[in-house]
């Protein structure tokens, strides 16, 4: 099938080079010409396993290719998929003016021939209708524009397909959903997309390819939108839930990994996202919970439940501020070394990362913070970043330091030499923000090790 997808974000150029992949003639489009022309020479403006080189192959193939040109793009795709970034605005609403842009220009250059344009940016519930309506004006600015009749035939259809991959393994992700979801209120437009996904349905590039096909969700268009508000809303209450409960396992002496094993064999609670810590970051989660209490607002609903995940996520960030207090008492003048940065393993994201709000508060206690992070320290991306010197291997960061807070799970912190990063720290304190490494094996290196909740 023909396939047009505009902004090539995270979600927009994985699910690009993914259909590429599955055998679709995929164009990809973005207004940033400089990321077109980084893009046409086979790199990845994004640091994600495996996408460079699966963008490379089906390049080479001739399955995939990119352009700046929107009405080229609408021209290409029988299916186009609307992949811009939906950020939040500090009220927590989501700002849609690049979807509004996008759909505009859309309708400018749709012509004869039917089209599903689909709805893989989050957006607030409703904008379905909403993008249908900026479509249709953007046909008549460019009818009267042109001094044709309004009766020039244009056929199209909107479908919401939210995604669910995640940062570090969205490859994976792609082509293991656990389920796809479409909701329209077209049939056509549905069988279309059901056609689009039929190869990632029928796991042809799964990694257990003898599995049922993937279930595939039908709903109507604000019913999809919900689904993955709620989702998200759900994964970081999960998250901020077992959190509260390591909170009060640090008071009564209980070890919060104990506890998630023991409720978690619970199919009905399930192991998943029962990993204590520092709390949740990223560009999902915290603009995704905020804009379902934004949208609930407005409805004259107080969302008291997702409210209390965010309250406790904040705290949570800092908890790891608390426990150097405990340990260190003033941190004025004291050394701090963070080990990670992102807010999560195998990304370079630092978008709303718990490491951001843990430098601020230890800066504003008059602490020195230094940080190791296997991407960042790598490609010297500082964006967001103040008030940290940035080292460039994990004993350079260890040297002269307090104590050392891990603020990332990154697999390679592991296996650092963490006898030798002992010797050259003032005091070998470790506060383990992910309760990640393994307590006997930081004790035996000489380090005192304090987890969340364990
Ligand atoms: C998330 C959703 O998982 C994905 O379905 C959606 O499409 C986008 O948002 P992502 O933000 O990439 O994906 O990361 P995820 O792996 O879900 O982790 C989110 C945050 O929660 C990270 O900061 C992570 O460290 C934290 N987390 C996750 C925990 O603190 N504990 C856990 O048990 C799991």
């Amino acid at each position: 099938m023909r396939v047009c997808v505009i902004g090539t974000g995270y979600v927009g150029l994985v699910t690009g080079v993914c259909l590429a992949h599955t055998g679709h003639d995929v164009l990809c489009v973005d207004n940033n010409e400089e990321k077109v022309k980084l893009m046409r020479s086979g790199q990845s403006p994004i640091y994600e396993p495996g996408l460079s080189e699966l963008m490379k192959k089906n390049m080479d193939e001739g399955r995939l290719s990119f352009t700046s040109d929107l009405g080229e793009g609408v021209n290409h795709g029988d299916i186009l998929f609307i992949a811009v970034g939906t950020p939040a605005l500090p009220t927590g609403e989501s700002d849609t003016r690049y979807v509004e842009a996008v759909a505009r220009g859309i309708g400018s250059h749709l012509r004869t021939g039917y089209k599903v344009v689909v709805n893989k940016s989050t957006v607030p519930i409703g904008s379905g209708d909403w993008v249908r309506m900026i479509v249709l004006d953007g046909v008549s600015e460019r009818q009267k524009q042109e001094g044709t009749t309004a009766d020039v035939e244009v056929a199209f259809d909107v479908v919401s397909n939210p995604e669910f991959l995640r940062e570090g393994s969205a490859i994976y992700d792609t082509f293991n959903p656990d389920r796809i979801v479409l909701g329209s209120n077209n049939q056509k437009a549905l069988d279309m997309m059901q056609q689009l996904y039929t190869p990632i349905i029928e796991r042809k590039y799964a990694d257990d390819p003898s599995l049922p096909p993937v279930p595939v969700v039908m709903t109507d268009l604000s019913s999809a939108e919900m689904v993955k508000y709620a989702a998200n809303s759900f994964l970081a209450t999960k998250i901020s839930f077992i959190n509260e409960i390591a909170n009060i396992c640090d008071r009564v002496g209980a070890d919060v990994k104990q506890v998630a094993n023991g409720i978690g064999l619970d199919s009905r609670i399930g192991q998943k996202f029962l990993q204590a810590g520092i709390g949740w970051g990223g560009s999902c989660f915290p603009k995704d919970v905020s804009a379902l209490i934004h949208t609930a607002d407005d409805y004259n609903y107080e969302a008291q439940l997702l409210k209390a995940a965010v309250e406790v996520n904040n705290r949570q960030r800092l908890m790891a501020v608390e426990k150097l207090q405990q340990m260190l008492k003033i941190l004025k003048g004291k050394t701090i070394g963070l080990l990670g940065l992102t807010f999560k393993p195998d990304t370079d994201d630092l978008r709303d990362a718990p490491a951001l709000n843990i430098i601020e508060q230890l800066n504003r206690l008059g602490a020195k913070v230094k940080a190791y992070d296997p991407i960042i320290s790598q490609t010297g991306m500082r964006h967001g970043l103040s008030g940290v010197i940035v080292e460039t291997d994990p004993e350079l960061l260890a040297d002269g330091c307090d104590a050392l807070v891990l603020i990332t799970d990154w697999d390679q912190f592991k296996n650092l030499n963490y006898s030798k990063m002992a010797k050259l720290m003032h005091s070998a304190v470790l506060i383990d923000g992910r309760n990640y490494l393994d307590r006997k094996h930081l004790e035996e290196a000489g380090f005192q090790y304090i987890g969340i909740g364990h």
